[in-house]
């Protein structure tokens, strides 16, 4: 079967996108066709700083990379180096109702915030439905935030489908019940946006930092505390198995837990968690033309899965002529 997803490098990559998305796609390649990239096209919606979008999009790289991605095993490129897409693109454009993109929440929500809404952001979805057809992909682990704009690009399918005869594979979105949305330190969905990360990869004293922040109620340390409405157990409960987390679950219901000692343990899971990641992560960074030179035969290999879906549409648009 093929999977396919993507990321944005517009800053660091948090416990949300490692839980949500590229942990299933490392598991993924083990039995399955793997497509995944960095999409630095999406982060071009909140990033308007060309060195820092080109600095994001080596770290993200260098981070799926160490935690596992296998550019042999897998095709694993930067969007921008397969500007095809955006050929594709334009030309689903032509089957996007304006109704369909409008009712988008997380478009809506942006809005909603203040975010001075232009065009890139209204077309995030046509042009993420481009990733995902270009390459006809079966399957697509997303975060249950992402899982309406997977919609989308079922119903632009079935559109041009209609049209055209069957040009496009319709896609499903996969989400995982348990890890749809991360919560972040004050309890709402972990976001770079919300500024209640738990970043990958952080300094001891960052990570310490982060942690401690997590919001936590007043309840006394002697008092028995309800694990599922604590921000603390519903992040640690990411790092354990069934028997751990049942472990933590009675510690809190015992009381005698204190907020700060069950911080401290989760700082230190996390820390020992990606500690062993680390030093791959560094020797990528500390080579930056290594990194390029993988992610190029990455775009290669993507290519060419992509100009068969290309060509056909060329073809049926009557772009040959
Ligand atoms: P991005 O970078 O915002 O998020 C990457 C992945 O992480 C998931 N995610 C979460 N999952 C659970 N809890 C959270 N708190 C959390 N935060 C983030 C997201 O759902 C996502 O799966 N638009 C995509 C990138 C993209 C893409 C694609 C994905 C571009 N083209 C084509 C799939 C197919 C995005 O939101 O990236």
């Amino acid at each position: 079967m093929r999977v396919l997803s993507g990321i944005q490098p517009s800053g660091s990559l948090h416990l949300g996108n490692y839980f949500g998305m590229m942990k299933k796609m490392i598991e993924y390649q083990e039995q399955e066709e793997l497509f995944c990239f960095i999409a630095n096209y999406h982060a071009m919606t909140s990033v308007a700083d060309g060195k820092v979008l080109a600095k994001g999009t080596l770290e993200a790289a260098a981070n799926f990379l160490a935690l596992g991605m296998d550019p042999q095993k897998s095709t694993f490129w930067v969007q921008s180096d397969l500007p095809e897409v955006q050929e594709l693109s334009w030309f689903l454009s032509n089957f996007t109702p304006m109704g369909l993109l409008e009712r988008c929440h997380s478009y809506k929500d942006k809005v909603a915030r203040g975010i001075h809404a232009n065009h890139g952001l209204f077309a995030y979805p046509v042009l993420m439905s481009a990733d995902i057809l270009l390459f006809q992909s079966e399957k697509v682990p997303v975060g249950k935030d992402q899982k309406q704009h997977v919609e989308v690009t079922r119903d632009i399918a079935l559109k041009v489908n209609n049209t055209y005869g069957e040009l496009f594979t319709i896609p499903e979105p996969e989400v995982d019940d348990n890890v749809a949305t991360v919560p972040g330190l004050d309890g709402q969905k972990m976001s770079k946006s919300y500024g209640n990360t738990i970043d990958l990869f952080l300094e001891e004293k960052a990570l310490r930092k982060q942690v401690m922040r997590i919001v936590t109620d007043p309840t006394p340390v002697e008092a028995p505390k309800d694990p599922d409405a604590c921000n603390v157990f519903q992040i640690y409960r990411l790092f354990l198995d069934k028997a751990a987390e049942e472990a933590l679950r009675r510690r809190y219901l015992a009381g005698g837990l204190g907020y700060g000692e069950v911080k401290g343990e989760l700082f230190e899971t996390v820390r020992d968690f990606f500690a062993p990641y680390a030093e791959r992560r560094a020797e990528l960074l500390a080579d930056p033309e290594g990194l390029r030179a993988v992610l190029a035969t990455g775009a290669d290999k993507a290519r060419q899965v992509a100009l068969k879906t290309l060509g056909r549409v060329r073809k049926k648009a009557g772009l040959i002529y």
